[in-house]
């Protein structure tokens, strides 16, 4: 007799996928959810002042409540949440504002609430949320998400004035301060170096708040949204982009909806492709859309995409970052870009200096950034971590003994993360190759810096011995002569003069 089991089938809700699968996007435990929570709420503040042209002041503060149970707080001074919008943005996951192409911190509509969504979980403690847009009055918002159904249960809300425009979140969860202060606060440090305009003031358990950043006093351009580039348009894309344009012929499309196609352009892609330029969008089946997708990315003649929808670091910013908190004088700047991988533009940049405050290995310390965030976790994984283990750094004397810290940023409409807990970034050809020229051009600047400072302390120490040996000359001869023991230092400097 065969025995089988019934099998039940449903659906979940990506509420439930993520609260079942929540390692996934950095909330494995106590320890790494308080770290997670507090970069969330940290990343989408900083770019809500960026959104608001405002350089960001931002407060957190963490209090223990009971062992095991914190209280987080952070409060920015950015663009506010329309209150049509806060509902959803806050209670529903893979909701927000952030699915354009231009450089973000946020990219998947998930952060916030997966921070929300554990302090439920394991206080069930609802989000409170005040914000408040400029020259309107604020609200203040309690919330739960409903996991089954993905959406928010809201509370209460109430008028609230917070005293200017912005937005405070604050949620009780378990968290492990013991365990994820260190890694916590150095999040924040390097925070500063990459955003060197902002200012975080941190309070925990009531001790003296400590204040990082503020290097610089001016906000870089914002990056501009952009249309998509033509070797971007995989056949789902191209599907939609078609659904909303039905009436318009391939050639109006192509100059309409994408970037680095004007008419010439349109065209030479389409007499190539041996395609009617008046043929209308409606008129194309699946293959056919399927077809034209295929040959916009295979066409290389379209131009590199543009790059106004990236912001880099760039160069003054990094050095002035660096030169305040580490201990160092000579960084060495480069970059990459832009180029495009997918039709995606990107750029790499990179700073290599000499610094005393750690013990040398065979490589740098590495420190990576995606569009201007910290990565801390799962280094292992990632590229940059590949590409420096496959330099060789003592071609550049840069060893155990000359111990040395690179900082890696990669900026992009679209960051290869591996996972949604963004902390790694995959192994994508292109930004590998780049990675490893940029990463060998920093080497060769400051390798010439090592040698040049190692002779000039071998000059130095073949000048010290020297002096002291023509101390001890002139005290024997002086005590021969039975005279008084002449001066050395003169001596010296005329011979150092005539060689
Ligand atoms: N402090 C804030 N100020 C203004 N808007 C905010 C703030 N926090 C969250 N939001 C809004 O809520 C949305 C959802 O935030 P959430 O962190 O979940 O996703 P995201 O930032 O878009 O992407 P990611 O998952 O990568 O963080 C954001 O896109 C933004 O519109
Ligand atoms: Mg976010």
């Amino acid at each position: 007799m065969s025995v089988h089991t019934k099998r039940n089938y449903r659906g979940i809700s990506p509420s439930e996928f993520f609260y079942r699968n929540r390692q996934m996007a950095g909330f494995s435990n106590n320890a790494q959810a308080l770290f997670s929570t507090i970069r969330e709420l940290v990343e989408n503040s900083l770019d809500a002042c960026e959104d608001a042209g405002r350089l960001p002041e931002i407060e957190i503060i963490i209090n223990t409540t009971q062992t095991d149970v914190v209280d987080v707080y952070v409060a920015d001074n950015g663009t506010g949440v329309p209150p049509e919008h806060v509902p959803e943005s806050f209670g529903r996951v893979l909701y927000g504002s952030k699915y354009s192409s231009r450089q973000r911190r946020g990219t998947f509509g998930l952060g916030v609430t997966m921070a929300i969504l554990y302090g439920q979980i394991t206080t069930n403690s609802p989000v409170i949320v005040e914000t408040q847009e400029s020259h309107t009055i604020g609200n203040r918002f309690s919330l739960y998400i409903d996991v089954e159904h993905n959406r928010p249960i809201v509370e209460s809300v109430e008028a609230f004035d917070r005293g200017g425009p912005g937005t405070t979140v604050m949620i009780r969860m378990k968290g492990n301060l013991k365990r994820s202060q260190d890694k916590l606060l150095e999040y924040l440090r390097l925070t500063t170096v990459a955003t060197p305009y902002c200012r975080l003031k941190v309070t925990i358990d009531d001790a003296n708040p400590s204040t990082y950043g503020g290097f610089s006093t001016s906000l870089p351009d914002p990056p501009l949204v952009c249309k998509p580039h033509p070797r971007s348009a995989d056949v789902e894309m191209l599907r939609r982009m078609i659904e909303l344009n039905p009436q318009r012929t391939l050639r109006q499309f192509l100059i309409n909806s994408f970037q680095q196609i004007g008419t010439k352009t349109a065209s030479s892609f389409l007499q190539f492709k041996n395609m009617d330029p008046h043929r209308h969008l409606s008129t194309l089946n699946r293959d056919e859309t399927a077809h034209l997708s295929e040959s916009l990315r295979k066409y290389s003649a379209f131009k590199k995409p543009e790059s106004k929808c990236l912001s880099p670091i760039g160069k003054a910013g990094l050095q002035k970052a660096v030169t305040s908190l580490f201990e160092t004088q000579n960084v060495s700047y480069a970059s990459v870009g832009p180029l495009e991988w997918d039709g995606n533009p990107f750029f790499i940049e990179g700073a290599l200096f000499l610094t005393s405050s750690r013990s040398g290995s065979e490589h740098p310390q590495l420190l990576r950034f995606a569009n201007r965030v910290p990565l801390l976790y799962d280094a292992s994984d990632c590229v940059f971590t590949k590409v420096l283990k496959r330099v060789d750094w003592s071609r550049y004397d840069l060893g155990s003994k000359t111990p040395s810290i690179l900082i890696t940023h990669l900026c992009s409409t679209r960051v290869p993360y591996k996972a949604a807990g963004k902390q790694s970034i995959a192994s994508i050809p292109e930004i590998e190759l780049k990675s490893k020229s940029l990463y060998r051009g920093l080497g060769r600047t400051i390798g010439r810096l090592v040698k040049r400072a190692r002779s000039s302390a071998r000059e130095i120490q073949r000048k010290r011995e020297l002096s002291r040996s023509l101390q001890l000359i002139a005290k024997f001869s002086a005590e021969l002569a039975d005279s008084k023991v002449p001066e050395t230092v003169r001596l010296m400097e005329s011979m150092f003069e005539v060689s």
